[in-house]
């Protein structure tokens, strides 16, 4: 059996996001730079998950149009790009509904209750109800997402690996109970194939990205740095960052190491202002406020591209990038859809529905 890895044609790449509202670095270096950059190597599915979200917010939905609307707008200023890739919105794509349904039959419950981020996430939200079927039955919605377009690859950080494992697992008991096909034409010959091959994950190598109270940078804490804060804002949440503690007035020697402003010049600063921030704080030859302007030019060198490409996108071109997309998106889909019909034997009439 060829190696689905050494193919003559693209393999494809599928991964989604919440519609969490404006994107931070966090969001930025843990999954949407390393999109760019598989955009032009893979045949890649972008997709805001706006389903997802009403698995958590079904009781106040007021927030998923207008954060999906920003979270389309940072893709693009991000450098997803609508020619190269395809970006959508799963509920656009009416076979992200029908696809749960089915391969809910052949999901047993305890696979869902022993997924790690169930008991977590209604412990961690306890303010929500989350005692219903749709959040049980999340995993089963991001396996569909991903069999849909019978994805190769899966970019995830290394909190969605377990629920790439499960739709691993929701794809090999598909095709256990279900016939392998015959799909023409195959870049890989003529042979019998699973309709719903298993995806790999590709793992997003996320460096240590502090927020500004030094905790992992996350919308919950609030202590994001925004793809879209302009330059003033960028640099007073450096200026009240904090640094390491061991140095408390300005003639203390500090260990960068040991410092959240230091790791962000990992992540961003050039070898040689790191070599400018490792000897200038361990003598105390530099000043904190000195060494977070550094770090605060950095970021706004990042950022600056991608907020005029953010800017050059307006509200209505973002959705209509967005319709288009589903609209490809669900072609694709649909095409998955006709091979999971027939492996169920569920085409009685369905020549006759089309
Ligand atoms: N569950 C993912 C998250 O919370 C988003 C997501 C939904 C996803 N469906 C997916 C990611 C399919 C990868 C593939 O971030
Ligand atoms: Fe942190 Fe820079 Fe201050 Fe050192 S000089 S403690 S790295 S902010």
């Amino acid at each position: 059996m060829p190696d689905r890895q050494n193919l003559p044609y693209r393999p494809r790449v599928l991964s989604g996001m919440r519609p969490t509202g404006k994107l931070h670095l966090g969001n930025y270096m843990g999954a949407l730079a390393n999109w760019v950059k598989l955009q032009s190597q893979y045949e890649c599915y972008f997709f805001i998950a706006d389903l997802h979200a009403l698995t958590t917010d079904y009781a106040d939905t007021s927030g998923v149009a207008p954060n999906t609307l920003e979270v389309a707008l940072d893709f693009l200023g991000a450098g997803l790009d609508p020619e190269t890739c395809t970006i959508f919105l799963q509920s656009q794509v009416k076979q992200h509904y029908e696809l749960p349904l089915l391969l809910g039959m052949v999901t047993p419950l305890g696979w869902l209750e022993r997924v790690p981020s169930y008991k977590e996430m209604q412990e961690n939200l306890a303010n929500k109800d989350l005692t219903t079927y749709g959040f049980l039955g999340y995993p089963v919605l991001m396996a569909s997402d991903i069999l849909l377009y019978q994805a190769d690859f899966v970019p995830v950080g290394q909190d969605q690996q377990a629920h790439v494992e499960l739709t691993r697992e929701v794809a090999r008991r598909f095709n256990h109970f279900y016939p392998k096909i015959i799909r023409e034409p195959e870049p890989l010959g003529t042979f019998p194939v699973d309709v719903l091959p298993e995806p790999q994950v590709l793992l997003t190598p996320s460096p240590k990205l502090p927020g500004t109270d030094g905790r992992k940078m996350s919308k919950s804490y609030g202590n994001t740095i925004l793809l879209t804060d302009p330059e003033p804002v960028v640099r007073q949440k450096l200026k009240t960052m904090v640094t390491d503690p061991a140095r408390v007035r300005r003639s203390d020697p500090g260990d960068p190491d040991k410092c959240p402003v230091g790791d962000l010049h990992k992540v961003f600063s050039t070898p040689e202002t790191l070599a400018k921030v490792y000897a200038g704080c361990r003598s105390a030859g530099i000043g904190c406020i000195e060494c977070k302007g550094w770090a605060a030019d950095a970021l706004v060198q990042i950022l600056e591209p991608i907020q005029a490409r953010r800017a050059s996108f307006s509200e209505t071109q973002a959705k209509e990038i967005l319709n288009a997309g589903s609209r490809r998106a669900a072609r694709r889909a649909a095409q998955t859809m006709e091979e999971v019909y027939a492996a169920m034997q569920m085409t009685l009439t369905r020549e006759a529905a089309c």
